[in-house]
C-alpha cells in the first residue's frame, strides 16, 4: 500500500512538472537571448542613439496621453529625497522657468483632494513621460 502511494505521488508530481517544462518552448518577442546580455549590447548601442528634442513639444497621438519629453532628463533625479522634474514644472516654479505646468491633476489625491504638492501617485514622472531616442521600435506596432 505505501509502495502504491508513493508511486502515485511521483506520477502526479511529473504531471505537474510537464507543463513547466513545455513553457520553456515559448519564444520571447525579443528573441531567445541571454538577458544580462542583451542589457549590456543595448545599453552600448543606445548611448550610441541620438536624443530627439522638439521644440514646442511632441504632438499628442490621443486624448489624456502623457506628453513625451522633448528634451534630455539624464541629469534628473527622482528620489524620495526630492524630485528635480519639479525645479521646473511646479506651479511655483514654471514660469521663472518658461516650461509648461505639470497638470493640475497631477496634484490631486485619488479622492479628489486638492494638494499643494505634486501628489504621490504622479511623482514617479518618468512612470508615464518618457524622453525619445532615435531608434527603431525593437517591436512593429500599427496602433
Ligand atoms: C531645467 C528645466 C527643466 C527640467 C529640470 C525638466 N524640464 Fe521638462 N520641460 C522644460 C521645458 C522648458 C519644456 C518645454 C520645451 C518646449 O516646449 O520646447 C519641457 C517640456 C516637458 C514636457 C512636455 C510637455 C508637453 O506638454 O508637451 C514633459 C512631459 C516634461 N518636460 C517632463 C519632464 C520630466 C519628467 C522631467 C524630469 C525627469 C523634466 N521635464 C525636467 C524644462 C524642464
Ligand atoms: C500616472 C501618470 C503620470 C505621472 C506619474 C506624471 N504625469 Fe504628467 N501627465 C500625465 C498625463 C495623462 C498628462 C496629460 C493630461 C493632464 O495634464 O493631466 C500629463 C501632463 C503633463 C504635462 C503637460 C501639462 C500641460 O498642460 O500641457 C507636464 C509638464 C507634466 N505632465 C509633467 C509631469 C511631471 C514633472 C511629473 C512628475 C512630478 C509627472 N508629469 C508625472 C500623466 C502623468
Amino acid at each position: 500500500m505505501k509502495k502504491l502511494i508513493i508511486t502515485i505521488t511521483m506520477v502526479m508530481t511529473m504531471m505537474l512538472a510537464l507543463p513547466y517544462s513545455a513553457a520553456n518552448a515559448v519564444d520571447s518577442l525579443r528573441g531567445n537571448f541571454d538577458l544580462d546580455k542583451q542589457i549590456k549590447k543595448s545599453d552600448k548601442s543606445l548611448k550610441k542613439k541620438k536624443l530627439l528634442k522638439q521644440a514646442g513639444g511632441f504632438e499628442r497621438n490621443y486624448e489624456q496621453q502623457p506628453p513625451l519629453i522633448p528634451h534630455s532628463i539624464e541629469k534628473d533625479k527622482i528620489t524620495l529625497k526630492g524630485n528635480t522634474c519639479m525645479k521646473c514644472h511646479s506651479a511655483k516654479n514654471y514660469e521663472k522657468e518658461k516650461a509648461p505646468k505639470a497638470g493640475d491633476s497631477h496634484y490631486e489625491t485619488r479622492d479628489g483632494k486638492t494638494l499643494k504638492k505634486v501628489s504621490a501617485r504622479r511623482y514617479f514622472c518618468n512612470q508615464c513621460h518618457v524622453p525619445q531616442l532615435d531608434a527603431n521600435p525593437l517591436v512593429q506596432n500599427n496602433f
